[in-house]
């Protein structure tokens, strides 16, 4: 730590954060069965040069390794997703122990080495026999989650410290069922907000089957952001609220407060919504949410600039509302723009919007791709990503001072890894990986974020926050 970093309490948690697919290569071992992702990356041209998770960092055979650096590194909590498919190779009924197994392999290394396993169940890979079925679309996988979330719940429960039924509903709703540049590969444009409804629900039904088993803790990681008009004609302040609503408040509400943010949206989708909102409202420990970068909204006519570049992707024709590039030339080497005040801004809105009901926070995800060097002598320097860090750790104390019940922050990534569409090329993480040789070197954010966490420790422990 230096005189320019911030200082928390000294309970605030830190930890580092990585998903399954992303990570774990072996997708043929043990028993796994496909997923949405394994079945996505096989289509020609949807993954930048074609790569995919087949090895990616090859954690399922080095996790020993990998559980040795966050050690060192003196996180509290490694936040890690369970992939679906090892554990129900079709996604329902039968158990695949060996799949399991590993989780429970990795959970007791994780404890040995003192480090608190936060476990989301849903991060994007789902099992393609229940895309067969629908997937998302069909109302079935939100009680198929929750089935999953007993069976892990049940073998897990006794180790695990927090828990997440879903990663980001946001983005998988959008990118991989509205756009169709995620998997499943869907473009259904509004459409695809009955998969948002579906997952919502199953994140509800998930949370009570953890309960039933036992499970304490339970919370979400939700990627939020500000939404800010394009300027202040009204056009574009109209605009800018639709988008507002739709990617923040449409996944925040029905969990938080058991409602759909307008009646038109609620009317919009099939199913008893009223009887599913209070089924997804189910009273959380923490509320976590992903935070990356805000958004810049205009009319859709106002401006000649085209959306496409923004979210990276050509938007439809006849959307209500144009993503327009931020105006600052503050960007990470994967081209998103670096606002830190963006991150006090969302959390103070959300301790604004829920007042009381809003349960304690953490930042679940924060972090940035820089096309890092190859290691030299066994160095990464990278003081990029240590500013990017150093920079949200400022605006988050920010927002704490003001009152904001803010309870830990985790660094995405531990390591480099497979990063969905735009593979490999994108470096997240506070550890370099030599993707031909697996090699992993740490980088200097690491040493720096293992200096300021030596200097916050006395007592780093996770304690269940709703008492
Ligand atoms: C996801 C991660 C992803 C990261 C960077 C989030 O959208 O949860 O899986 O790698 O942000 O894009
Ligand atoms: C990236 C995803 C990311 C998403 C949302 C996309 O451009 O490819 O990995 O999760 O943006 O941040």
């Amino acid at each position: 730590m230096t005189a320019t970093d911030p200082v928390f309490e000294p309970d605030f948690l830190w930890g580092v954060a990585a998903a399954a697919y992303q990570i774990e290569g072996a997708v043929e071992e043990d028993g796994r069965g496909r997923s949405i992702w394994d079945e996505f990356c096989g289509r020609p041209g949807v993954v930048a040069r074609g790569e995919t998770g087949d090895v990616a960092t090859d954690h399922y055979h080095r996790y020993r390794e990998d559980v040795a650096l966050m050690r060192d590194l003196g996180v509290g909590a490694y936040r890690l997703s369970v992939s679906w498919p090892r554990v129900q190779p079709t996604g329902r009924g039968v158990i695949n122990e060996p799949g399991l197994d590993f989780y429970d392999r990795l959970i007791d290394e994780l404890c040995a080495a003192g480090i608190a396993p936060a476990v989301t169940l849903f991060h994007w890979d789902l099992p393609q026999a229940l895309q067969d079925n629908g997937g998302w679309l069909e109302r079935d996988t939100a009680a198929r989650l929750a089935d999953y979330a007993d069976i892990v719940g049940r073998r897990l429960g006794d180790r695990v410290r927090m828990w997440m039924p879903l990663n980001e509903p946001v983005v998988h709703t959008l990118y991989g069922h509205a756009l169709g540049v995620h998997a499943p590969g869907y473009q259904l444009g509004f459409g695809a907000l009955q998969a948002a409804h579906h997952q919502l629900l199953g994140h509800g039904l998930a949370v009570q089957a953890l309960r039933a088993a036992g499970c304490e803790n339970i919370g979400i990681a939700s990627n939020h952001a500000p939404v800010h008009a394009a300027s202040d004609a009204r056009e574009d302040a109209l605009a800018a609220d639709i988008y507002d609503h739709l990617v923040n408040w449409t996944f925040a509400d029905p969990v938080l407060r058991g409602t759909y943010p307008t009646p038109e949206l609620a009317a919009a989708l099939a199913g008893p919504v009223d009887e599913d909102l209070k089924t997804v409202a189910q009273p959380l420990d923490w509320f976590g949410i992903n935070y990356y970068e805000p958004t810049v909204i205009a009319a859709p006519a106002a401006r000649d600039e085209g959306a496409s570049g923004v979210l990276e992707v050509e938007l439809p024709p006849g959307l209500p509302f144009r993503p327009v590039a931020l105006d600052t030339p503050d960007r990470t080497d994967f081209g998103w723009p670096i606002v830190p005040a963006g991150l006090r801004d969302i959390v103070r809105t959300f301790a604004d919007r829920y007042g009381e009901m809003l349960p304690p926070l953490y930042i679940t995800e924060s972090g940035a791709s820089f096309h890092d060097p190859d290691p030299v002598d066994g160095r990464v320097p990278d003081r990029r990503r240590i500013d990017y860090h150093r920079a949200h750790l400022h605006a988050l104390k920010q927002a704490v001072d003001d009152g904001v019940d803010v309870r830990g922050y985790f660094v995405w990534s531990i390591l480099d890894n497979f990063e969905w569409a735009a593979g490999y090329r994108e470096r997240f993480g506070l550890v370099h990986v030599d993707y031909r040789t697996l090699e992993r070197t740490p980088k200097d954010s690491y040493h720096w974020y293992r200096d300021l966490i030596a200097a916050h420790r006395t007592g780093q422990t996770v304690t269940a926050s709703r008492s």
